[in-house]
């Protein structure tokens, strides 16, 4: 792969969905392309380029784009975020809710990988409001990647995966079976009407009708650079209600970013 194939690539990926391919990552784009070229009989970087082009149906684009970004996530990641809710945010919010008599609560996973993330929120708000009355609770999980949003809402995980899930919520919110000799769990019917799997860029339009609560954006903007982060953050602030909060990964801090949310701890912001 030439300069010039690299710069054309990351020129595309930054484009289209603002993640930012620096010369340290040329390696990386080599090897995960080369795999697609070797798929795709294509023998050169410009003429898979010129293929990726020129499909107007944008798969070969989706194809480019789950090749290069990284996947990784985990039930309950960033254990602290999960009891900051549970002990502090979540009181107030549902105490807050009740005396407006509003028992609707709304929130986005914004890059959502295989679905470990938005299921966790799942659990978190169910097991808030468990005994409490009605509440109407809806969890809107995004991605860029379609391949990688089948595999959330398919909703299996193999045992390794539900590891971090603590055993009481295990047998609560996920179905063993066993295939063959191997033990998987499957999503509970209760965390799929919670969930809602979409397709969404978060460099486009997002036609996404607030106000939200909360948005757990986390592990995302690091591949963005700083005037992408900022007009993200500052998206998101439109959409929260006020009180709402703002979650972002361990290494995504606000620094050096014009907002308006006020600092909780480290990677929570709140809209006041
Ligand atoms: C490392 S995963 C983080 C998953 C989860 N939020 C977590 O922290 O465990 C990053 C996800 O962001 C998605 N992503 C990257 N760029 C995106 C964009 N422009 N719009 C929407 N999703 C994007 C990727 O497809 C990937 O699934």
């Amino acid at each position: 792969m030439s300069e010039r194939d690299f710069r054309r690539i990351s020129d595309l990926v930054y484009e289209h969905c603002g993640i930012n391919l620096h010369d340290g990552k040329k390696e990386l784009v080599r090897a995960r392309l080369a795999k697609r070229l070797r798929l795709g009989n294509f023998k050169t970087f410009p003429e898979y380029i010129k293929h990726v082009l020129a499909d107007k149906t944008g798969n070969e684009f989706s194809i480019l784009i789950d090749s290069l970004s990284t996947n990784l996530t985990s039930f309950f990641r960033e254990g602290q975020h999960f009891e900051f809710m549970r002990e502090e945010f979540f009181p107030l919010l549902l105490e807050r809710k009740r005396k407006k008599r509003n028992f609707r609560i709304r929130c986005w996973s914004a890059g959502c990988s295989s679905g470990e993330e938005p299921y966790s929120m799942a659990v978190a708000l169910l097991e808030a409001v468990a005994g409490q009355g009605r509440w109407d609770i809806k969890v809107l999980a995004t991605d860029i990647s379609t391949k990688i949003l089948e595999t959330a809402k398919k909703g299996i995980y193999n045992e390794e995966r539900v590891g971090p899930v603590p055993k009481l919520q295990k047998n609560k919110y996920l179905v063993l079976h066993r295939e063959n000799k191997r033990k998987v769990f499957e999503v509970s019917k209760s965390l799929r009407e919670v969930v809602i799997f979409k397709y969404l860029n978060l460099m486009k339009d997002w036609l996404i009708k607030g106000p939200l609560d909360f948005i757990f954006c986390r592990n995302v903007m690091i591949y963005f650079d700083k005037s992408t982060q900022e007009r993200l953050v500052n998206r998101f602030w439109g959409l929260l209600d006020s009180g709402g909060l703002l979650f972002t990964g361990h290494s995504e801090s606000l620094t050096g970013i014009e907002h308006k949310f006020n600092y909780i701890q480290p990677t929570i912001y709140m809209k006041p």
